[in-house]
């Protein structure tokens, strides 16, 4: 029996509404698990030393026996490669450093063979100054597509039009010599944004769209979406009181009017308008908001973004009591209908091991693949793979280059996938494009395969339970108190109830509830010595314990 006290979530479900929520039919981006390739690190087939398209099909069984249900790719397209194709110059073609056309028809074709669904990266805030439609754009002040970007005059004394800061350093405007002019860019000078005030702008996107949804793509991961609409009077931003000197100089202002603009949500519903005319597509988007604004972007009657990303765990301090109050604050803010998802690493962060170390990283993939919602799983992070240090002369990253000394290149997390202790960890036979660690000889996919105390085991386990167990993919969660360092809570469908126990610590702690009595059996442990064990009343966690309980109905 197990009995609830003290706190409970701000929501106006009740226990039947959760019965109802549990039983109702749920999509494909719902109950899924979202796995990002960040495609130059994946596979490389060609052996250039970048990964490519064929070598993503030769690892689809991978994912597929790892019980991946979707997998969402970096951007693919043609580009300079200023910002690792982030500055497109064809939304609707392939780089052929990646591919041709065909691989990518073949790529979709064998991905939904296995029952999985692809989600491309969409890049609608700005182009690559190498599209065809900014080298218009720049061609002549009275060119057709001048108005697709931002130009403005310069002030009477030349400076720039406003305060603005790009997130990549320096000014967010260019100056252009040709036509006297600046245009706004918010990442690289090579990134100009477009202007989405322009009907034409937004109506050639929705046609990207129409594009790659025509020939099946089941969704997109939209870029930067916050940044889309700026400010119609293009207002200084106010500066940060709270900046420090080792911030990037982006943190020198609070980008108050250059992002986040209330107009952002009419494109936001444009764009999901154009998915809705399709069966079952999704939207996620790249939002990085305190929780209050991100809940927007699901639109009044979730008519927005499927899922606005939650970048919560990327940047929490790993405190027990820190993460339970966030957790429930997350959980209490979603507006109704709204469906949560988590994320534990990207291509922009550092990974999960390098900020809580190797034995808590076990611990957070518990976390991950235990709350309630979506999880997109960063590649290689299931097998626990670290931020790679890279020699100053070997940085790639705009990010890291443009700052130097501030340690934001984001190159370290985006090392060649470790495959097996083969040359090049399996990924290539030619040197990768990014240095790889030196023991991947001891970490990599084949290693762990045959590890039953490995990260890869726990993943596959993890995601075998959530994928079995409608409480934990589409059940109800519920806060439990416990004392720090512990955290805790519950995932219920039905009568069936699961309690998470995690310790984020590396010393022993009990849990031992106040109010309550339970009896169950570990189904999972971060320890797997423990599994199948049976608990009554009180538990004892060894430092950096994480386990999955099933409780015995009473
Ligand atoms: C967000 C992407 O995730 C990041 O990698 C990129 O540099 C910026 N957007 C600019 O497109
Ligand atoms: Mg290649």
């Amino acid at each position: 029996m197990i009995l609830f006290t003290g706190y409970t979530i701000p929501r106006h479900e009740t226990d039947n509404m959760t019965m109802k929520e549990t039983q109702h039919k749920h999509l494909w981006w719902q109950e899924g698990i979202i796995y990002q390739i960040y495609p130059r690190s994946f596979q490389d087939s060609d052996n250039d030393g970048i990964g490519d398209l064929p070598g993503i099909i030769q690892r689809l069984d991978y994912l597929q026996s790892l019980g991946i249900t979707a997998i969402w790719l970096s951007p693919i397209f043609p580009s300079p490669m200023a910002d690792f194709g982030y500055d497109i110059s064809d939304y609707c073609g392939i780089h052929p450093l990646f591919g041709s056309m065909e691989d990518f028809d073949e790529l979709l074709r064998e991905v939904h063979e296995r029952g999985m669904k692809l989600i491309l990266d969409l890049v609608p805030n700005h182009t690559s100054s190498e599209h065809p439609w900014f080298l218009e754009s720049k061609s002549s002040r009275t060119s057709p597509k001048r108005d697709w970007y931002i130009w403005k005059d310069a002030q009477p004394d030349g400076s720039a039009p406003n305060n603005w800061l790009a997130m990549f350093g320096g000014s967010a405007w260019e100056w252009d010599e040709e036509t006297q002019q600046y245009y706004y860019h918010a990442f690289l000078k090579e990134q100009p944004d477009l202007n989405w005030r322009n009907p034409e702008v937004q109506e050639a996107m929705l046609n990207v769209m129409r594009f790659w949804l025509d020939k099946g793509v089941d969704g997109f991961r939209v870029d930067v979406m916050w940044h889309m609409i700026k400010d119609s009077q293009f207002r200084d931003n106010p500066v940060n009181p709270n900046y420090r000197e080792h911030q990037a100089t982006y943190e020198r202002l609070i980008p108050a009017y250059s992002t986040d603009q209330p107009e952002v949500h009419d494109i936001v519903r444009s764009m999901r308008q154009v998915l809705d005319a399709y069966d079952e597509r999704m939207m996620i988007g790249e939002i990085y908001l305190p929780i209050d604004k991100l809940m927007t972007y699901y639109g009044t009657d979730s008519k927005e973004a499927h899922l606005p990303f939650n970048f919560l765990l990327l940047s929490i301090d790993w405190d027990a009591g820190k993460l339970a109050s966030e957790i429930n604050q997350y959980e209490g803010a979603l507006p109704a209908g709204g469906w949560p998802n988590w994320v534990l690493g990207n291509h922009d962060q550092p990974r999960i091991t390098s900020r809580v170390g190797q034995s808590q990283a076990r611990v957070a993939a518990m976390l991950l693949l235990t709350l309630r919602g979506t999880p997109t799983i960063y590649y290689g992070d299931e097998i626990g793979m670290r931020d790679v240090p890279i020699p100053p002369d070997e940085v790639q990253d705009p990010q890291g280059l443009n700052m130097p000394g501030l340690n934001l290149s984001r190159d370290p997390q985006r090392t060649p996938m470790q495959w097996n202790a083969g040359e090049n960890a399996g990924f290539s036979t030619e040197r990768p494009w990014l240095r790889l660690p030196d023991f991947y000889k001891r970490q990599n996919v084949e290693a762990q395969q045959e590890d039953e105390f490995g990260m890869l085991t726990l993943y596959s386990k993890l995601i075998r339970l959530r994928q079995q167990e409608p409480a934990l993919h589409v059940g109800e969660y519920k806060p439990v108190v416990t004392k720090s360092p512990l955290l805790g809570y519950l995932r219920v469908s039905g009568d069936t109830r699961f309690l998470v126990l995690l310790n984020l610590s590396h010393k022993p702690c009990y849990f031992t509830p106040d109010h309550f009595t339970f009896e169950g059996t570990i189904a999972l442990n971060t320890i797997p010595e423990r599994e199948g064990t049976s608990v009554k009343d009180q538990v004892y966690l060894s430092g950096d314990e994480g386990m999955v309980i099933r409780l015995k109905n009473s």
